[in-house]
């Protein structure tokens, strides 16, 4: 069967020279990058050109780059590290209501050991105003976290405004860049961030590695505890070959992020119109100006989301009804509850397209999809109910 792949928000196939990068540090490069011999050095060696590698791609210095396991874990380093590190009696964090999980149910534990968060809401469009964020600040915030990308809906936040509202203020700003990374130029100078989340299975590169970068000066307590890696900042040795990866994918990012940027999103504009064109009672969900360039959130009306998603599987069209470590979760989408779309979130599809897609997968989602919408809606007591009526 053809299979043609539109859930790259989920996770995206490791380009083959980000492959080819890693193979040698399974074999014959097995070293500890700890370790003081031959083998040891030729670990350290590969970790730090990772980390200019990563650097590189974010207009960081490599020594502000700290390896991790991934998006979450350093989405926690940096809400729990710089609350743990800040000498405030009282600790106030601020952060947005469409956040990934691995910022959301880290202020929920924050909240739990006493710390005050204020979840600023977004409007309809799934882009929060930074006047709102200004407003919510207090004597005792000590950190602001507002993601980038938003993974469902691929809105893009005002990071520079906040960057700018938070230096004024002399609080600390982090941002999950998980989705954006590779994908819109992502500069932490131009963007005033102190910390930044990423993850390399969203770049083409494995998975359980990513990175936080730390701004230089700024007052971080370890999640972890143990030895003395990461010049004491994420104990554990290396994960060698998986950060060789991310320091490949962050390279392949930044050489094609501007190429590839254009066609990914000429192929999610055509896909998008053509759904509008060939499917009545399908919107776009979220900010269409606003967004990464590989994303759209639509919903078809009188259709069930997962039904939708199993019968386009079943025709080799892999997309989804939202955040991938959601699914199989019976509450809707919180992302669109928080923009008012919890009526109409069960039937919100998103398509995450990526540098392996073609224009052959456009077309041929384009054929299959409206003969798809149509059967289930035919299917549907409430739309043959609603056609009675009209
Ligand atoms: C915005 C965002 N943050 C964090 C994560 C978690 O990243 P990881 O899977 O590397 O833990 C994801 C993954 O879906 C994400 O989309």
């Amino acid at each position: 069967m053809r299979r043609v792949y539109l859930d790259n928000n989920a996770t995206t196939p490791v380009a083959p020279e980000v492959y080819e990068a890693m193979k040698p540090y399974f074999l014959d490069d097995f070293g500890n990058a700890s370790s003081i011999h031959w083998y040891g050095q030729r670990a350290k060696a590969a970790l730090e050109l990772s980390r200019e590698q990563v650097a590189r791609l974010l207009n960081a210095r490599p020594n502000e780059i700290v390896f991790t396991s991934g998006g979450t874990e350093s989405d926690n380093a940096a809400l729990f590290g710089i609350v743990e590190a800040s000498r405030s009696e009282k600790k106030h964090v601020i952060t947005i209501t469409i956040e990934h999980h691995a910022v959301l149910h880290t202020a929920k534990a924050l909240e739990k050991r006493g710390v005050r968060v204020t979840y600023v809401p977004v409007g309809a469009s799934g882009v929060v105003d930074p006047g709102d964020i200004e407003k919510a600040i207090s004597p005792d915030t000590v950190l602001i976290s507002v993601m980038h990308a938003n993974n469902e809906l691929g809105t893009l936040q005002p990071l520079e405004e906040i960057g700018r509202i938070a230096r004024e203020r002399d609080i600390y700003f982090h941002t999950d860049a998980v989705q954006s990374v590779g994908k819109v130029p992502v500069d932490v100078e131009k963007l005033g961030v102190d910390l930044l989340s990423l993850s390399a299975h969203k770049l083409y590169g494995p998975k359980g590695v990513g990175a936080l970068y730390v701004r230089r000066g700024t007052l971080l307590r370890s999640l972890l505890y143990g030895g003395h890696h990461e010049r004491d900042r994420r104990p554990g040795t290396e994960n060698v070959p998986g950060i060789v990866g991310l320091g490949k994918a962050a390279e392949l990012g930044t050489e094609h992020w501007e190429s590839e940027t254009e066609r990914v999103g000429a192929m999610r504009d055509r896909l998008e119109e053509g759904i509008l064109q060939s499917v009545p009672m399908a919107t776009v969900v979220g900010d269409r100006l606003r967004r990464l360039p590989s994303t759209t959130n639509i919903s078809f009306d009188y259709i069930e989301g997962e039904g939708f998603v199993i019968a386009m599987d079943l025709r080799g069209i892999a997309c989804s009804t939202g955040a991938a470590c959601s699914s199989g979760s019976l509450e809707p989408s919180h992302v669109l509850s928080a923009i008012g779309r919890r009526e109409k979130a069960r039937s919100s599809i998103r398509f995450s397209l990526g540098r392996f897609n073609t224009s052959d997968d456009i077309d041929y989602t384009l054929q299959i999809l409206p003969p798809v919408v149509e059967q289930l809606r035919s299917l549907s007591p409430r739309y043959n109910k609603s056609a009675i009526t009209v």
